[in-house]
């Protein structure tokens, strides 16, 4: 999900990511100020195990201590999927950290097997060391007021959550997640967010459930009385429209965690900018300055 960035907009703040405009409501996206990035680390990590989770699903689990030690909610992994005497892909791909355990050095990664790169990491040999570089990017905040947190994740996205949402219960924060995907067979994480203590909303398109209308009226009906302090979304432009709505009405923070294509992940190649080069400044990378960013809906004419 890349935002559509009009640099020459004067509106935009020097910090703004993007802004997405749907019927009378724009959502603006800006880098958070207040959040710091954890010092990466290069790990050969010896592959533990491959579990099929679902027909294109497989958790992938590294023994990679120091990033375990390092990790935040929200943050990724460059993994490199050329195995020793390989000349390809020369590129890495960018992992969310689906959860991991500083005690074990256990770190997870649940991923769709798309392409070469992902189908090379879920045959990569049992014990074979595997070249990740990670955590990488600005993590989730999670406020010490928070009481309630909302999740809203679209296919893989709901990968980018799943840290956060062990993070919040360990709180005793009250998590509640929606997990869309377009099939049954492409739902994921529902059983770690319920083995947590979250109450999980699968909801697909096949069914019609996923409709952002008909999650739009669920969500007012339920939680009416119950206060959301904080929003996270990922994976999708129309959750987080809806996200940054429901943030407004209940006036909750709502972060949204972005994809883009990355060649670096550290912020060298400016391949993941969010836009385009200004005169004076280049617009925030995903890599470097998100993939977390604060979202915030603002009415257009009538109020919302
Ligand atoms: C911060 C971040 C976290 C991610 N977390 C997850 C996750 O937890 N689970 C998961 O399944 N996927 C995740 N992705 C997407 C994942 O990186 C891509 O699906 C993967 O790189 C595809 O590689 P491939 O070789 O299998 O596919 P190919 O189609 O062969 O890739 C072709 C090229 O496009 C690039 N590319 C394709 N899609 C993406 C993409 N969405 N983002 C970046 N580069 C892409 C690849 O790097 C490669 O250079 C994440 C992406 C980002 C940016
Ligand atoms: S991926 Fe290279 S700068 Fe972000």
């Amino acid at each position: 999900m890349t935002p559509d960035i009009s640099p020459a907009d004067p509106a935009l703040a020097s910090d703004m990511v993007g802004s997405w405009t749907a019927s009378s409501v724009r959502v603006r996206l800006a880098c958070i100020p207040d959040i710091g990035r954890t010092e990466p680390t290069l790990e050969h990590a010896p592959v533990l195990e491959h579990v099929r989770v679902a027909a294109d699903h497989v958790l992938t689990t590294l023994d990679a201590p120091t990033m375990a030690s390092r990790a935040e909610p929200g943050q990724f992994a460059m993994l490199t999927v050329a195995r020793g005497g390989e000349d390809s892909p020369v590129l890495p791909r960018p992992m969310a950290l689906y959860d991991w355990d500083a005690a074990t050095g256990r770190v997870d990664f649940l991923y769709r097997v798309f392409g070469d790169g992902t189908a090379r990491m879920a045959a990569w040999p049992v014990g074979e060391l595997m070249t990740a570089v990670g955590p990488l990017g600005r993590p989730f905040s999670l406020a010490e007021t928070t009481a309630s947190l909302l999740l809203l994740g679209r296919g893989i996205g709901i990968c980018s959550l799943t840290a956060l949402a062990a993070r919040a219960r360990a709180r005793g924060v009250a998590v509640h997640a929606i997990v869309s995907a377009r099939r049954p067979d492409a739902i994921v994480a529902t059983d770690f967010l319920e083995r947590i203590g979250a109450t999980v909303w699968p909801v697909v398109d096949t069914d019609g459930s996923s409709d952002v209308e008909r999650l739009r009226a669920r969500l007012d009906a339920q939680l009416r009385d119950r206060a959301v302090d904080q929003v996270a979304v990922c994976g999708s432009e129309r959750l987080l429209r809806l996200a940054a709505q429901v943030g407004r009405r209940l006036d909750a923070r709502v972060e949204v965690s972005l994809e883009a294509r990355m060649a670096c992940g550290l912020g060298y190649c400016h391949g993941c900018s969010t836009g385009e080069k200004g005169l004076a400044s280049e617009a925030p990378l995903v890599c470097k300055d998100g993939p977390v960013f604060l979202a915030r809906a603002e009415a257009i004419g009538k109020a919302q």
